[in-house]
């Protein structure tokens, strides 16, 4: 996936958060610069991690909240309007554990059929290492402290509280899988 498309995602996402949401869409430009800084681990996929990093949140904007479960309706936007490139869309429709998520609201089965999380372990677990090292603000945090904002911000027993506390050790784990191969890189 080249420049092209990522300037696509960019300014796509940008049109619907930049004006509605202007957090989310400050959190989705510093979660892409998180995607762009591991360019050198992720190769070919580079430019299609950081157009998931950049879109992931996308079906927040009011306009696409179709269904409120702003995974599935990220990526039902990206599938049925912009005939995006599948794999993105499968990233946006799973990022950060959501199936985990999907469970507590009952569209677990809807998600994983329209959506099968994506066979590649890399580009997943880096959307979430970017996703949850990256404040609702865009600035860099630690997972620990990204998780206790989020149950702090909607409260342990709300949905979310409950889908983070129970994704929290596959989020801290993939974390630590990327920071590991981050560590690994030659300097
Ligand atoms: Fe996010």
């Amino acid at each position: 996936m080249d420049h092209l498309t990522v300037t696509w995602a960019t300014q796509l996402a940008e049109t619907e958060l930049g004006t509605t949401l202007s957090r989310r869409w400050a959190h989705s430009q510093g979660v892409a610069a998180r995607a762009a800084e591991l360019e050198p681990v992720m190769g070919k996929d580079a430019g299609l991690l950081t157009a998931a990093g950049v879109l992931h949140d996308v079906g927040y904007a009011p306009r696409l909240a179709e269904t409120g479960f702003h995974p599935l309706d990220g990526a039902r936007f990206l599938r049925d309007e912009h005939s995006a490139d599948e794999r993105l869309v499968r990233l946006v429709a799973n990022h950060s554990c959501a199936l985990l998520e999907a469970e507590e609201r009952g569209l677990r089965d809807v998600l994983a059929g329209e959506f099968p999380l994506l066979d590649e372990p890399l580009l997943v677990d880096a959307l979430v290492y970017c996703d949850m090292t990256t404040t609702p603000d865009g600035h860099r945090a630690t997972a620990q402290d990204r998780v206790a904002e989020i149950l702090g911000r909607y409260g342990p027993d709300s949905v979310v509280g409950r889908f983070i506390r129970r994704a929290s050790p596959e989020i801290f784990g993939a974390v630590a899988r990327v920071e590991m191969i981050l560590a690994a890189q030659p300097r």
